[in-house]
């Protein structure tokens, strides 16, 4: 057993390093909320990046999702309240951009996608105003461009499409949309759309059985074509073919306390980054190769103080970083690869 004492610009932090019935388990205590690190195999692959971001009084709502522009190293936090910036944008370092709230009612799920020509920031939106059950575009300046769905009114319509409470979504390279329909509203979809918003295939209903689904939360896809679903209510991942909408498979061994609720993978294919919202806990499972998905199986978890809540997540795909919002805790935390060279305690 071994206590080091850090001391970062005035505070103190605690880290410890136990041994337990893995070979390794590590601590930290960080400024506002204590977690634990804990690993089998290799070593902890994560560490908590306490310079991020450079003034965390921004945060001034329930921050319930958070996306990353990795090509222009930029990340949106979207946060709910009364009378406060709904989407705030900061630098990869930690700075502050600017913030926007127009149109936005009460976000839930958010992705940016970002080609040299053009940088996209979705956001599903699942209030009941104005403004609400839909997926929307916006440019990175926070100027609408497009609306999914039937603005202020939920339903489970198909032409035109609606949305009751959309939870996430996922836009991959070639412009194609697969949204999770949604947080426990009226429909239990996964719905695929063109570049131009046309129904490619949708799957699910409510159920729970194979391709049905209890509130899918997160949506995010693999290197080898596979569409992965946190299908929370039923405690699985549920896993389809990308170009068929075929159902591949389910992962239910990992989540027996609790459902998945984020759902993501490191730039290098190789691990899945899974969220459990009332457990506080991330969790790194192996990504199976291509074919048949078999077991789930953790290798390393984070665990977070109690009521932290982590809601969504997203991985930086240049760096690898892991930035969680919090729901609980009202705040964004960044989590580094654990050699990568950002200061672990901040500058
Ligand atoms: C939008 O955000 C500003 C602060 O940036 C705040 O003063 C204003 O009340 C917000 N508007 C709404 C409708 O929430
Ligand atoms: C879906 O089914 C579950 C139980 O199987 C039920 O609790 C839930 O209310 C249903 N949701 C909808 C939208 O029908
Ligand atoms: C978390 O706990 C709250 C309050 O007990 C409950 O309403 C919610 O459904 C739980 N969420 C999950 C994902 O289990």
């Amino acid at each position: 057993m071994r206590k080091v004492w850090v001391c970062v610009g005035g505070a103190v932090f605690f880290l410890s390093c136990l041994v337990l019935h893995s070979r390794f388990c590590g601590s930290l205590v960080s400024r506002t909320f204590s977690f634990d690190i804990s690993w089998r195999e290799k070593g902890p692959l994560f560490r908590l990046d306490l310079g991020w971001p450079k003034n965390s009084e921004y945060f001034s709502g329930a921050t319930f999702c958070v996306a990353v522009d990795s090509l222009n190293g930029l990340v949106y936090v979207a946060q709910r309240g009364e009378n406060i910036p709904k989407v705030l944008v900061f630098t990869e370092d930690g700075y502050f951009l600017r913030a926007w709230n127009h149109t936005v009612d009460t976000p839930h799920g958010m992705f940016v996608s970002s080609t040299p020509y053009e940088q996209s920031v979705w956001i599903t939106d699942v209030g009941s105003g104005s403004y609400g059950h839909t997926v929307k575009k916006y440019n990175s300046l926070g100027d609408l461009v497009q609306v999914l769905g039937t603005p202020g009114k939920k339903g489970t319509g198909l032409n035109p499409l609606q949305f009751d409470n959309p939870a996430e979504l996922h836009v991959d390279d070639t412009g194609e949309i697969y949204i999770v329909d949604g947080d426990g509203g009226l429909n239990n979809r996964l719905v695929k759309l063109s570049q131009d918003f046309m129904i490619l295939w949708l799957r699910g209903e409510n159920g729970t059985e194979p391709a049905k689904f209890n509130i899918p939360h997160s949506v995010t896809l693999d290197t080898v074509g596979r569409v992965w679903v946190a299908d929370r209510g039923n405690k699985r991942l549920q896993v389809f073919d990308k170009d068929t909408g075929e159902w591949l498979g389910a992962w239910n061994n990992c989540f027996t306390e609790e459902g998945p609720s984020a759902v993501r993978f490191t730039p290098d294919g190789k691990y899945l980054i899974v969220a459990q919202l009332n457990l506080s806990r991330l969790s790194v499972l192996v990504a199976p190769p291509p074919g048949s998905i078999g077991d789930c199986s953790v290798i390393s978890t984070i665990q977070l103080a109690d009521q932290v809540l982590p809601h969504l997540l997203e991985v930086d795909r240049k760096t690898g970083a892991v930035y969680v919002a919090e729901i609980g805790a009202k705040q964004v935390q960044k989590f580094v690869p654990w050699h990568s060279r950002t200061p672990a305690f901040g500058a």
